[in-house]
Formats: structure tokens, sequence, C-alpha cells
């Protein structure tokens, strides 16, 4: 059991955001289903939408409300269902008051410094929680989170180097494998969270994400702090996933040498299969898009954005190998079929526990 805000997860497990479309109303739904908690990603979620290249905004909004409502009719009233919100993408408070007038239970936001968010959950009851990437990042949130609005985050979520999709570290640090590793950033960010804690007499609970693969990796985590995890390739190659066939099978194909680190027009590195477009890029070809909806705020858009991101993860999760941008994370190298959400979480679950029983047992408590 893992109690957040009012509610509880009886699984500590939160599936990632992924965007394009990759995590929607299927999938989050699925997750919630079993006790977790489901994410749905708000970037260009109406993709699908007949309308969506002329209004690419209002396409969106009606889309992520109905897989809002959808996700939350299949949990049936288990686990929660979250919107994963991007800083950096454009209409970001109208996706929120669309998301929480949906009846979301919980937003997590990041790539960017959320210090917006806790005005726009307020008095709402929807649980609001920033992604950071370091301690540093942490301190900077609560603290204005802090001053500003006088609250804390009801939980906090840290992605580390091994994560996939857009990365909080440097190109430099992820080659040469410099970047502070995810359970150096889990101690020093429970110490970030301590003081808020005191003063605020509740607990933080923080969920780790990057390469979080097995029950065993849950058990180490959460031995050392965490309250849960966060997990995102895993639950690609699963039935429910929104994404396509191609897609799924892909990361299941796939070998640690076919991953590589893509930049971003947004320029951020984010980690990816080395698919044929990647490859185009590498040799200087530009890719700028004939059209451009504006979605992200830090690109440079149009024909001054060396490919649209935003296209290329519309073309994967579509399941165009040529022209799509996969995004996965460190360990997808380790995939090797496609399951069930139940499975994969009945799997993580039991792993989890033999392996906390054997933990225990070291310890002598029990
Ligand atoms: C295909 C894909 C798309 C992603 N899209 C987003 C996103 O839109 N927003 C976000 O905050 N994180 C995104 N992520 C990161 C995940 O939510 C998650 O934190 C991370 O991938 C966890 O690591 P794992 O994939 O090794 O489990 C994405 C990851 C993948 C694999």
């Amino acid at each position: 059991m893992c109690k957040l805000g009012k509610k509880e997860l009886t699984k500590p497990i939160i599936q990632g955001g992924m965007g394009v479309g990759v995590s929607l109303g299927h999938l989050a739904g699925a997750v919630a289903k079993e006790g977790g908690m489901g994410v749905i990603s708000t970037v260009n979620a109406g993709y699908r939408e007949p309308d969506f290249e002329q209004h690419p905004f209002e396409a969106n909004l009606r889309a992520l409300r109905n897989e809002i409502v959808s996700a939350k009719r299949a949990a049936g009233g288990n686990g929660m269902v979250a919107i994963n919100a991007m800083v950096a993408v454009n209409h970001y408070e109208e996706t929120m008051k669309e998301a929480i007038a949906a009846g979301v239970d919980a937003v997590i936001s990041g790539a960017g410094l959320p210090v917006q968010l806790p005005e726009l959950v307020k008095g709402t009851g929807v649980l609001a929680a920033p992604i950071v990437s370091s301690a540093k990042s942490a301190r900077i949130i609560l603290k204005i989170w802090d001053k500003k609005f006088q609250v804390i985050p009801d939980f906090l979520i840290i992605e580390g180097p091994k994560a996939g999709g857009h990365l909080g570290f440097s190109r430099e640090e992820l080659e040469n494998g410099t970047a502070q590793n995810t359970d150096e950033i889990l101690e020093e960010v429970l110490r970030e969270i301590l003081p808020y804690e005191q003063k605020y007499g509740r607990r933080i609970p923080v969920f780790v994400a990057g390469g979080v693969y097995d029950g065993k990796d849950m058990a180490r985590l959460i031995t050392e702090g965490a309250s849960g995890v966060q997990i995102a390739t895993r639950f690609i190659a699963t039935e429910e996933c929104d994404a396509s066939d191609t897609y799924k099978q892909m990361m299941v194909n796939a070998k640690e040498e076919d991953i590589t680190l893509v930049k971003s027009p947004v320029g951020l590195p984010g980690r990816a299969l080395r698919t044929p477009m990647i490859k185009r890029l590498e040799e200087g070809i530009k890719l700028s898009p004939e059209r451009c909806n504006l979605c992200l705020k830090a690109c440079p858009h149009g024909s001054e954005t060396p490919y649209c991101i935003s296209r290329a993860l519309i073309e994967a999760v579509k399941g165009n190998v040529e022209d799509g941008l996969f995004f996965c994370g460190a360990n997808v190298g380790r995939i090797n079929k496609i399951v069930t959400v139940k499975a994969l979480m009945q799997e993580l679950m039991q792993d989890y526990e033999t392996e906390m029983k054997g933990i225990l047992a070291e310890r002598g408590v029990v």
C-alpha cells in the first residue's frame, strides 16, 4: 500500500507518461485497474483526431478529455489515473485545466521546472508531482512552492540517466558515464525533502524512474527510501499499450547496441532506437517539417528546426519504422515478449515481495 494524498495505490508502481500517444487511456486505465498509477501523456494526445492538422489545440484537448474519461472508467475505482504534462509544451495551463475538469487524480510535470503547478491544482483535490533529475532541481522547486504557495509536492519523481525519452543530463555525462546514478540522486533528494516534510508534518513519497526493470530493482530502491517506482519502457511491450504493434515489436527485438542518443530540437538529449530517421540526421540531412503547430515552447520551429520531434514521434507510434523516432529506456534490450499489464504488474510485485523478504531476513527483521 502506498498512500498518496487521500488515495492509495495497492501497488507502488507508476507507469511513466510516454508521448506522443504511447501512453493514452487504454494503457493508463489498465495500469490503474491493477492498483498502480496509469499516466496519460498530454503531448499531441489528439494526433488521431480527424481535425488534428487543422485544429491541433482543440483536437488535443478533446482527445485528452476522452482518454481520461475512458481510463477512469476502465480503472473501475482502482488505482489512480494521472497525466504527464511537460512544462516545455505550449498550452500547458489549458491542458491542465481540461485534465482536472475531466476528473484526473494527479498531474505529473517535468521537462522544465513546474513552478506554477500548485496554482493550477489549488482547491481541486488533484495531486501535484514534479519530475526532477537532480537534488538541485528538487531544492529549487521545494523552495518556490513553499515560499510562493505554502505547499509541498504530493509526491515526487526522480528520473535518472537510464530513462527513455528526453533526459535531464548532458550528452557528455550520458556518453562517458559521469551522469549521477539514480541511487545517489535518491539519497540526496531524500535529504532535501526532509526539512519540508518536518515543516508540513507529512511525507513526500518519492518514486524513482529510469532503468527500473524488475522487482529486485523495486526492492533495492524502496529499501533505500523510495516509496515506489516509475516504469515506462516495459509497459510499451504490453497488449494494452496505445502504440502500434510495430512499436511494441521493436521493443521486443531491440538489443543494447541498437540504442542511441539523439539531440532533440529543444536542446536536450533523448534516448531512442537507432532507426533510419536517426541515421539520416547523423548524415547531416535536415528534416524540417512542412507544417508546424508550435507544440513545443523551446523548439526553434518550422524551417529553423533540424527535424520536427512531434511528427517523428507520431510516425513512430503509428509504426512507421522509416520516419519514426522510437524513444526507449536503457534497459530495452532485456525485454523479450509482449505481455498483459496484469501479468507484468503481477510479475513485478511477486519478485519485489520475494526480494524484500530476503532483504528483511538478511537484516534479521523476520
Ligand atoms: C517512449 C517514451 C516516451 C516518453 N515520453 C515522456 C514524456 O512525454 N514526458 C515525460 O516526462 N517523460 C517521458 N518519458 C520518460 C518516462 O515517463 C519514464 O520516466 C522513463 O522512461 C522511465 O525509465 P524506463 O523507461 O527505463 O522505465 C518517455 C519514455 C519513453 C520510453
